[in-house]
Parts: C-alpha cells; sequence; structure tokens
C-alpha cells in the first residue's frame, strides 16, 4: 500500500485538474508499477496496419514510464484473447492518412467539448471511459453526446464493459470480515454512541443530501465526522482525508455503529460507491440513498434500508428508532455475515465473471482490462472488413449513462432555498445538455475546430432552445 500511495501522490501531480477516485488511481498506479509492458520495444514506429488506442486524457497515460519519450507509440499485448494493439498519447496519429482503426480512449470526468478529437474520420472510434459520479460531467448524462462514442466503459450495468461493482474489490470483502456483537454495539449505545453514523465532506452536491441528513438529525442521533454537518471529531483527525476511505482505523470506528448514512453526491441508476459497498464489509447497515436500483447489488434483499422507501425523514426515523431498539430485527439485516456465500446470485456471480480486478496484482485491472476490450473490438472489426462481411455501426446509446436531471432529497424544489448551491447543479444539468447538442452536431457537420462549439451553442439560444428554457422550470 505504501508504494501505492506514494505513486498515487506524483500521479496526483501529474494529474493537475484530475480528481481521480482512489480506485482509479490505484488501478492506474498498479498499471505503472507491473511489468506487464516492459518486454515492449521503445520508441516503437506506428504501424500502420495494427489497430492503434489514443489515450486523450494524458495524464492517464499508463504506458510513459517504461519509455523515454511522451510521443512513442508502445504495443499492447492482450493475454486473454492473444492480441496485440498499439498505444500511444502522440494526437498527431489522428492526422494520419489510410484506415487503421484507432480508439480514442476518453475519460469522462475530464472531456469537454470544446476539445473533442476533431475532425473525426470514418477510422476514428471514440471510446468513453467514464466510472466516477455523474456530477463530474453532466454533458455524458445526455443522449447526444454519449451518441458520439462507439464504446462505453460506465457504471451502468448496461455499458458495453460494465464498471457497476467497482467499489466491491473482491468476493471476499462481503464476507471476510465479522460484525461487532449486538450486544458490543447495544453497550456502545449506553455509552452515548449515536445509532447512525455520517461521514461526507464533499457538501452542496446534486443529490441534496445534508438537507435530508439534517432533517433526519433533528429526528434521531447521528454522530457526523466529516465536514458537513459536523458534530462529532475523530481521535485522529486525519481519518477523514479521503485517502483513508478504505483504511482499517477507520473501519474499526465506522463498524461500532448499527447504521450508515449511505448517500451518493448523484442520484443514477448503478452508481454505486465505497458509501454503498463500505458497511457490508464492516457489518453495519447502509440507510442508503443513490441508484434506485441498488439492491439488486447488495448481498440479500435485506441488507439494506432505502431511503426511498419511506415517505419522510420522520417515518424514516421511526423505522431506525425500531430496529435499535428491537435486536432480531437489526439482526435480520446481517443475516448474510453468517455466511462465506453471498446469498445474492447477480452479485456473487458478477464478481466472480467480471474479468477485471481492482487490487492491482494483475495486469487485468479495469483501466487495462478496457484497452484490451478495444483492441478486440478492433481487430474484430478489421476482420470483419478484411473478409467483405457488412460493418454495423455502432454507437453507444442512452442507457449506458442515462442519469436524470438533479431531485430534491425531499419536499419540493419551492422547499429549497434560492442560494442554496443545488439551484446551481440544475442549472449545469441543462446547460450541459447545449453542449452535448453541440458537440453531436460538430460531429455530424465534420467540424475541424472544437473551439466552434460556442458559436453551436449560440445557434441554438437563438433558435429557441438552450438551457435558459429548463431553468425557468
Ligand atoms: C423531524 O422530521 C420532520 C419531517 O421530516 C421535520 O418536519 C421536523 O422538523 C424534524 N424534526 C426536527 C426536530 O428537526
Ligand atoms: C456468470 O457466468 C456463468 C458461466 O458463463 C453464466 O452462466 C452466468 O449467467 C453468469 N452470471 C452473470 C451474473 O453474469
Ligand atoms: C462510430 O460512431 C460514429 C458516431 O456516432 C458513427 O457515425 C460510426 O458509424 C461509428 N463507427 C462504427 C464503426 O461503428
Amino acid at each position: 500500500m505504501n508504494i501505492l500511495y506514494c505513486l498515487s501522490g506524483i500521479l496526483g501531480q501529474k494529474m493537475g485538474k484530475l480528481k481521480l477516485n482512489a480506485v482509479l488511481i490505484t488501478a492506474v498506479t498498479a498499471f505503472l508499477t507491473l511489468a506487464f509492458f516492459s518486454r515492449q520495444p521503445h520508441g516503437k514506429k506506428s504501424d500502420s496496419n495494427t489497430p492503434l488506442i489514443l489515450w486523450w486524457t494524458k495524464e492517464l497515460y499508463p504506458h510513459i514510464l517504461k519509455s523515454g519519450n511522451e510521443n512513442d507509440i508502445h504495443d499492447v499485448y492482450c493475454p486473454r484473447s492473444g492480441l496485440t494493439c498499439q498505444s500511444t498519447q502522440n494526437r498527431e496519429v489522428l492526422e494520419e492518412d489510410g484506415n487503421r482503426l484507432i480508439s480514442v480512449f476518453i475519460y469522462g470526468t475530464d472531456f469537454r467539448a470544446y476539445e473533442a478529437p476533431l475532425p473525426r474520420k470514418p477510422n476514428h472510434l471514440w471510446a468513453l471511459f467514464h466510472e466516477e459520479s455523474p456530477q463530474n460531467n453532466h454533458m455524458l448524462c445526455h443522449m447526444e453526446a454519449l451518441s458520439v462514442f462507439n464504446y462505453s466503459a460506465t457504471f451502468k450495468r448496461k455499458s458495453d464493459f460494465p464498471l457497476t461493482t467497482q467499489h466491491f474489490p473482491n468476493k471476499k470483502y462481503i464476507t471476510s470480515r465479522k460484525p461487532i456483537s449486538i450486544e458490543e454495539k447495544n453497550r456502545l449505545r449506553k455509552e452515548g454512541l449515536a445509532p447512525i453514523v455520517y461521514l461526507i465532506s464533499h457538501c452542496d452536491v446534486p443529490s441534496d443530501r445534508d438537507r435530508y441528513v439534517y432533517n433526519l438529525m433533528g429526528n434521531i442521533s447521528i454522530d457526523s465526522y466529516g465536514a458537513c454537518l459536523h458534530n462529532k471529531d475523530f481521535k485522529d483527525k486525519s481519518l477523514t482525508n479521503t485517502g483513508k476511505m478504505l483504511d482499517d482505523e477507520l473501519y474499526d470506528i465506522l463498524a461500532k455503529y448499527k447504521f450508515q448514512i449511505a448517500f451518493e453526491n448523484s442520484n443514477c441508476d448503478d452508481y454505486i460507491t465505497e458509501k454503498f459497498t463500505r458497511p457490508f464489509h464492516i457489518g453495519s447497515v447502509p440507510i442508503y440513498k443513490g441508484s434506485s436500483s441498488a439492491r439488486d447489488w447488495a448481498p440479500s434483499p435485506y441488507s439494506v434500508i432505502m431511503v426511498d422507501d419511506f415517505e419522510s425523514p420522520a417515518s424514516l426515523a421511526e423505522f431506525i428508532r425500531h430496529l435499535d431498539e428491537n435486536d432480531e430485527a437489526y439482526l435480520k439485516y446481517l443475516d448474510y455475515k453468517n455466511s462465506d456465500v453471498i446469498p445474492n446470485s447477480l452479485l456473487r456471480e458478477t464478481l466472480e465473471n467480471r474479468t477485471w480486478t481492482l487490487d492491482g496484482n494483475d495486469h487485468n485491472n479495469f483501466v487495462g482490462g478496457y484497452e484490451c476490450y478495444l483492441c478486440e473490438q478492433m481487430h474484430e472489426l478489421k476482420n470483419r472488413g478484411e473478409s467483405g462481411q457488412p460493418i454495423i455501426p455502432r454507437v453507444v446509446p442512452h442507457s449506458h449513462l442515462d442519469c436524470p436531471p438533479p431531485e430534491p432529497s425531499f419536499g419540493t424544489i419551492a422547499d429549497i432555498p434560492p442560494n442554496n448551491p443545488f439551484h446551481n447543479w440544475v442549472n449545469d444539468y441543462w446547460q450541459s445538455l447545449d453542449q452535448a447538442v453541440a458537440l453531436r452536431d460538430m460531429v455530424r457537420d465534420q467540424v475541424t475546430d472544437p473551439e466552434h462549439l460556442w458559436s453551436y451553442i449560440e445557434r441554438r439560444y437563438h433558435s429557441g432552445h438552450g438551457a435558459l428554457q429548463h431553468t425557468e422550470l
């Protein structure tokens, strides 16, 4: 873990504005630290027949440390299929003549329409990698933006290379650790520990979670250690750092609580993070709000309390109080902890079947896995072309990242004060639709300079469409 944090620090500096989550840093770091590519010759010449992956987001390029020159072309060998492709971060390859297939690997959080890889030629495939929160780039929630991509790796189960279970490190994560006994939890309650813990430092997010939690706090006691609604300190203050998210010391404290507030920063189906998975590891019960279908990914249907099942914070508080006073009812939520087999077959099999790992002991982590997925797809396309079979165009459908506009966590939009940043998120969502439409149209019109985005958006305003119509809702 030390090497990992050290390297992720270097990466963090390189990344500048990038806000990569810890898991991706783990994956990329693993990529860098492994000798997977070490037997490849450095500084290879571009081979005009081999499919190529162009990493548009340079800060993530995983091969550079193995060679000196940032414009080098590297071979990528994919052991599962036995296929080879090439990879580079040198954008000049897009200017090549000929019809070599090139997949442009685009990291969703940082992608802006005014930086799109234009002009787009028929041999250019666009591949989206977006495992992070929808709030990081609302443009990608809109069908118009997705339709410019050919392949997707997102948190949606319907994505081409689904990353839905990215916050479950492995199967054992759920079953390996035993919960603190109910007797001990009750004893701690008598000593004054609240039944519920909240640990969030990223306040004012699109899901409007703090307004809900604030109201819940008025009805039942909650210990809040993070910056949002803070009312309690860790003895070791550094535990609130995001780098400590997976720390055993943190786990030990959180595990003492019967319940964990687990609200995502954005509500979108299949967007589930460590807020959802961590309680299952430590043996506490998540009070969850985020993906409305999250129960599909819980160890058992009775292991999670879904906030959306309750009419109000007060009725949720009443239910929690009932479980807090009734050990038998509470322990039903932790039943799955008594077995080594995860009862939910969808979760169990998805973790068994997925072809990538997160722990970095394998070149097949999810970043490298997607690079190989693209390599394999391009070889198939190439073979079809060479054998004269028809090419069926492939375009990413809305279901691969369909996320709704931000909604109040409870009540109506009229209940949210005008100065609450929530309203900015709603604006951001609809303004990003303008960018999505403009991006689609720029690709359609074979625009050569993505800076034309602004004139496309202006035209949209003048034609009576555009974000203003929506923000007046
Ligand atoms: C308890 O919840 C109700 C309804 O959700 C809310 O109106 C009330 O203000 C809360 N109580 C306190 C003391 O905050
Ligand atoms: C996992 O793989 C097995 C064997 O190929 C298959 O029968 C099963 O449907 C898969 N399950 C899931 C959830 O992908
Ligand atoms: C890739 O996507 C573009 C834009 O949607 C589309 O026009 C093109 O046909 C797709 N290419 C392939 C090979 O599917």
